[in-house]
């Protein structure tokens, strides 16, 4: 399923004969800026990209978890990932998430591409509410939250939870 996010498109990870996504996810996890925030994950090598996309595409089939590539509209190009985790089609919640290449970041991509999936989760999978949550500190992950509508649960030292109801905040155009 592809999405067409304004300046980018959205696609399935690959890494396939055409397009590997692998390299680009292992220097992504290699930044500090995601290891600071990411740190659950442990993405260092070939093989262990290799799993991360197999798992993503596991997950896309039983329907838990829908992560695209924001992808460059010419070179199809690994820019960044968002996603909807935790999906329960049945009680319509989700929760939202992304990372971008450091070379895409501060460029408002990935609040577009963010915006479609939410538009997508909304519209498309029927979700009633979508979560977002962060680490106490990531400025650029709860500024993305909040350019999209989120409103904020709670605070604390750990981290923020926010949420967006459909229906009650624009996802910006595109
Ligand atoms: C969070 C992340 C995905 C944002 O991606 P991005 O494509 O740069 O996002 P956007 O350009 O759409 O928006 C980023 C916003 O944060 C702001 N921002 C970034 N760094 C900031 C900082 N240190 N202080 C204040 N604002 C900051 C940008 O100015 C921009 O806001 P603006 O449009 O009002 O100017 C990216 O920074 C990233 O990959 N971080 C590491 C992984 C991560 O933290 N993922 C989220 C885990 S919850």
């Amino acid at each position: 399923m592809e999405i067409n996010a304004g300046k980018y498109y959205l696609r399935a990870l690959r890494d396939d004969a055409r397009i590997d996504d692998r390299p680009a996810i292992i220097a992504g996890f290699a930044d500090p800026e995601s290891k600071r925030w990411l740190p659950h994950l442990d993405v260092s090598d070939l093989e262990r990209a290799g799993a991360y996309i197999a798992r993503r595409r596991a997950a896309w089939a039983d329907e838990t978890r829908f992560s695209w590539v924001v992808a460059d509209p010419l070179t199809g190009e690994f820019l960044g990932e968002v996603l909807l985790k935790e999906v329960d089609l049945e009680h319509g919640t989700a929760e939202a998430g992304c990372w971008a290449l450091p070379a895409a970041r501060g460029k408002g991509m990935t609040t577009e591409a963010l915006g479609a999936v939410i538009r997508f989760g909304f519209g498309a999978l029927g979700l009633r509410e979508i979560t977002y949550k962060h680490y106490a500190g990531n400025v650029a992950s709860r500024r993305v939250a909040e350019k999209l509508g989120f409103s904020l649960v709670r605070d604390t030292d750990e981290g923020a939870l926010l949420i967006l109801r459909n229906g009650t905040s624009g996802t910006g155009g595109g």
